[in-house]
């Protein structure tokens, strides 16, 4: 509490923090879905928020309970998503953890899809691209938020793919995990990033998600407080 008045290094700065999966519906009862639990996100938002930052966090699906001290949207598909961001106010700091589903079904059933017969051809799947939440931010001039922060997921060449994401969506910095085979990042309690800007990589060690929510959170106060 006491961290929140006068000294709090992010006291004023708006963060948004997006977080979680989407979830794209097939039908009233199906969906296609990913592995993200949410926790690396929510521990950002909470590690933001005790740096003093007013932070909104939005959230696809998780099993999670809403963090105290900042606000708080639930939303189900990648649009959604999109949505609920373009409704915020001009954020200083956004922070894009969600693992929004690329791709969403083309169309949406009204009603459940059912078996025609008990041996029938399985009805093809279409799907058509979502919206890049996080390429929208960066790009989003003159209400670009000062500090554009993404993920990336990778199973190989993290440094060089993250990099080449980084400038492709035109965000400052990428936070970037090995989600190769021997990981067992996805739901899990621990992660090993490398933070990338255009111009550096640094790789940190092995911490729990809350210790890389808090580096990350002093990182960009100290950013915050070096170039603004
Ligand atoms: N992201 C987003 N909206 C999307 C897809 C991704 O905001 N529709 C954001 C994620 O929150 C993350 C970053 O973009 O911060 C990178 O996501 P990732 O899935 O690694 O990147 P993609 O561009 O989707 O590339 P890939 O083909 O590797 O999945
Ligand atoms: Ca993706």
């Amino acid at each position: 509490q006491k961290l929140r008045e006068g000294r709090a290094p992010l006291a004023g700065r708006r963060a948004l923090v997006t977080a979680g999966p989407t979830h794209e519906p097939l039908d009233p009862v199906r969906y296609i879905a990913n592995r993200s639990s949410g926790l690396q996100g929510y521990a950002i938002a909470e590690a933001l928020a005790d740096l003093g930052a007013d932070v909104t966090l939005v959230s696809g699906p998780t099993q999670l309970r809403n963090p105290a001290g900042m606000a708080v949207i639930r939303c189900e598909t990648a649009r959604d998503m999109q949505a609920a961001v373009h409704a915020l106010k001009q954020q200083d700091i956004a922070v894009c953890t969600a693992a929004v589903a690329d791709w969403r079904p083309a169309a949406q059933a009204t009603q459940k899809l059912k078996k025609q017969s008990r041996n029938d051809v399985p009805p093809p799947l279409a799907l058509t691209a979502n919206p890049d939440i996080l390429a929208e931010l960066s790009q989003s001039s003159p209400i670009r938020p000062q500090l554009v922060v993404g993920f990336a997921a990778e199973t190989e060449n993290v440094a060089q793919y993250a990099q080449a994401k980084l400038k492709r969506k035109q965000c400052d910095w990428i936070v970037a995990n090995n989600v190769g085979a021997n990981s067992d990042v996805m739901g899990g309690s621990e992660n090993e990033v490398m933070l990338i800007t255009s111009q550096t990589s640094d790789a940190w060690p092995r911490l729990s998600k809350t210790e890389v929510a808090r580096k990350l959170a002093v990182a960009i106060a100290d950013w915050f407080s070096r170039f603004l």
